[in-house]
């Protein structure tokens, strides 16, 4: 019996890991801790919410109190940790929110398992999800590796590379035993739509303007939430104490070669002539401090740990635009309310 806790577990990844580690371990007791900003749902966990090894805890990592008295009480033996704020165009226009949720909310958990696990820290774990943009940006060559110096250029990225910082300073210093990981742009069900993917889906749906930032030449690598969730598995129960692994799908996209290809399945779909939604891609004033390209050199977690992504882009895209137009509720239920603010601030519609 182990008891675990999944911080961020009603957002997009976190949901499913919470659905993997519930049904793949009924010995555990999984603890789903979440505030439920605007980017948690707990309608994504409707599956799996009344199994009795799973447990919600509504509550802030701000919030030092909180979490000391929840990890005195509950005890847990290994903690998942993803809560964040996420998404990077909200990290420009509100930079504090990003600095209290992952830099001081990150170090309160850590500070809790310390304490929590001090002089009996023998099969604890301290796993810390954290994002390629970390490194930067590329040019049009190279990749990412565990290696390669941070060099974070929005404040998500920034306070994201603080956080892995207080990780790896809490393992040298204090012994906590922690394992951290840096993975690509994830795709799949689930994700709120002000991420590029599921916002263009949405769009193409109503048959609103499609805003391409700069000239849509930046690149990212995409990988199936599942892969994902799965390399997260793998690395909580093998991953090596103090270690790093880069997550990465091996599949890199021009934006606007991956919009292209998402207008073509859409209008398909949709029973629209193939190519009738490119009328509404809209070129718009760039991201500030827009990164150009990011790539994962994935071969450490390859060959360490055998994980390879097993959902091949065509058919994981396919997947993802059916969930999305199969989900119209969950879609709706989103983007009503305080969506509405954010993309008129956002997009100025
Ligand atoms: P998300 O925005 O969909 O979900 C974040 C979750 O954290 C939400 O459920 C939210 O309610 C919760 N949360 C936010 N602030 C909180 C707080 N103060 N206390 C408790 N809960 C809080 O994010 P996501 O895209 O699923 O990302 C999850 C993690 O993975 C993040 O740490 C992110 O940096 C990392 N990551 C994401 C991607 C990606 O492509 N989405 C890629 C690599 C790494
Ligand atoms: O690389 C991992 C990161 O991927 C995660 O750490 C972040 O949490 C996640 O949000 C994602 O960050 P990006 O900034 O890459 O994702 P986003 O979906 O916001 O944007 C993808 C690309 O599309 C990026 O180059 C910006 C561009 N874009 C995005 C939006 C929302 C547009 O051109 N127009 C848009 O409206």
């Amino acid at each position: 019996m182990k008891k675990i806790l999944i911080t961020g577990g009603a957002g997009f990844i976190g949901s499913h890991v919470v659905r993997l580690f519930v049904n793949q371990y009924p010995e555990y007791q999984v603890y789903n801790l979440d505030k439920l900003t605007y980017a948690g749902n707990l309608e994504n966990l409707v599956d799996v919410d009344s199994k009795s090894n799973y447990h919600f805890v509504k509550g802030d990592i701000v919030d030092a109190d909180f979490i000391n008295q929840l990890f005195e009480k509950e005890n847990f033996d290994g903690v998942i940790h993803m809560a964040a704020e996420s998404h990077v165009d909200r990290s420009i226009t509100n930079p504090m929110e990003f600095i209290f949720t992952n830099v001081v909310g990150t170090v309160n958990l850590l500070n809790a398992a310390r304490k929590c696990w001090k002089g009996r820290e023998e099969g604890k774990r301290f796993y810390h999800i954290s994002t390629d943009e970390v490194y930067g940006a590329l040019g049009d060559t190279g990749s990412f590796k565990e290696t390669t110096p941070y060099s974070p250029h929005s404040p998500y990225s920034a306070s994201k590379a603080s956080s892995d910082h207080f990780v790896r300073a809490y393992h040298d210093t204090y012994g906590l035993p922690t394992v951290l990981s840096n993975c690509s742009n994830n795709y799949g069900p689930n994700q709120f739509p002000e991420k590029l993917i599921p916002l263009f889906i949405n769009n193409i749906k109503h048959n609103k303007s499609l805003p391409v930032y700069g000239k849509g030449i930046n690149v990212r690598d995409w990988l199936y939430v599942e892969d994902h969730a799965h390399a997260i598995d793998l690395i909580f129960h093998q991953g090596k104490d103090g270690s790093t692994y880069n997550i990465g799908g091996n599949n890199e996209w021009r934006n606007i070669d991956l919009i292209k290809k998402l207008i073509e399945i859409m209008d398909r779909k949709l029973g629209r002539p193939v190519g009738t939604s490119l009328a509404l891609i809209t070129y718009v004033t760039d991201r500030a401090g827009h990164d150009l390209r990011y790539a994962i050199d994935a071969s450490k977690l390859r060959s360490e740990l055998g994980w390879e992504p097993t959902i091949r882009f065509d058919e994981g895209f396919e997947k993802t635009v059916d969930w999305y137009l199969a989900n119209e509720k969950w879609l709706d239920n989103v983007t009503s309310g305080s969506y509405q603010d954010y993309y008129r601030k956002m997009y100025g519609e």
